[in-house]
């Protein structure tokens, strides 16, 4: 069965959490696929841990359309979310014309950071018939302005500002929403609240789904990895290792 952005919408209600990983080529969206991950998400991180940026901020429309290209080709069951990068959607009418970029290379729904401030853009896009889903709490395509990847929801303003942001991406008409590092029990109380699954990130374990930076999953950017992200497998060691192997035997002839 091919997972639909309403099949995410009903997780919460079912009982059901949602797993998800990001994904930026053919063969890991495959695998990705085949382990049975549902949702893969063409993060702008691929800044970060393919292009080579130092943040997100500099990754370009045209960039995304090249990986989502690509993840599309592996035809996966599970649903495809493309990143509308930075400065992609500062007005509706920009959403719509920018995501239709990543819907035509094959993204099934796009996702955008910012609560209150993005309504407008939401409401451009479920009326232009694509698909949103939600990021609020730290959000990266902001890091200069915020100095960092710090935790959102520590103090009473900002516990209420995230609130309001979740509310109102869910009454936009987001399919779900990203929390990434929210105060967990901030993130657990936004969790109960909404209809919509939560998809965390360094927000504790009560939201409804999980999601991960791929390459932390599986060691693949030995360079950095936050604290919340726990390496399942050790890629860099793999690869400089198989590397090293056959330099060796190149150089023994
Ligand atoms: O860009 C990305 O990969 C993301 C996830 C970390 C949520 O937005």
């Amino acid at each position: 069965m091919k997972i639909t952005p309403e099949w995410i919408r009903g997780a919460k209600a079912r009982g059901e959490r949602v797993p998800a990983l990001t994904a930026y080529d053919y063969p890991t969206a495959r695998l990705l696929d085949e382990a049975g991950v549902p949702v893969i998400l063409v993060g702008d991180s691929l800044g970060m841990v393919v292009l080579g940026y130092p943040d997100t901020t500099q990754v370009t429309l045209a960039e995304m359309r090249h990986h989502v290209a690509a993840v599309a080709r592996a035809k996966t069951r599970a649903l495809v979310v493309a990143d509308l990068s930075y400065h992609t959607y500062d007005t509706p009418e920009a959403a719509v014309a920018n995501a239709r970029v990543l819907i035509d290379a094959g993204a099934e729904a796009v996702k955008l950071e910012g609560g209150v401030s993005v309504v407008p853009e939401i409401h451009a896009l479920r009326g232009a018939g694509i698909a949103v889903m939600g990021h609020v709490g730290m959000l990266p395509q902001h890091v200069k302005e915020e100095g960092g990847y710090k935790i959102k929801g520590r103090s009473e303003d900002e516990k209420e500002r995230v609130r309001a942001d979740a509310l109102a991406v869910e009454e936009a008409g987001a399919f779900a929403l990203v929390m990434e590092l929210v105060e967990p029990e901030l993130a657990r109380e936004i969790t109960g609240r909404l209809e919509i699954p939560t998809i965390g990130i360094g927000s504790g374990a009560h939201c409804g789904g999980q999601i991960l930076v791929t390459h932390d999953l599986v060691g693949a950017f030995p360079w950095f990895r936050p604290k919340f992200a726990v390496a399942k497998a050790d890629i860099a060691s793999s690869i400089r290792g198989a590397a090293q192997e056959f330099v060796r035997q190149v150089k023994e002839g």
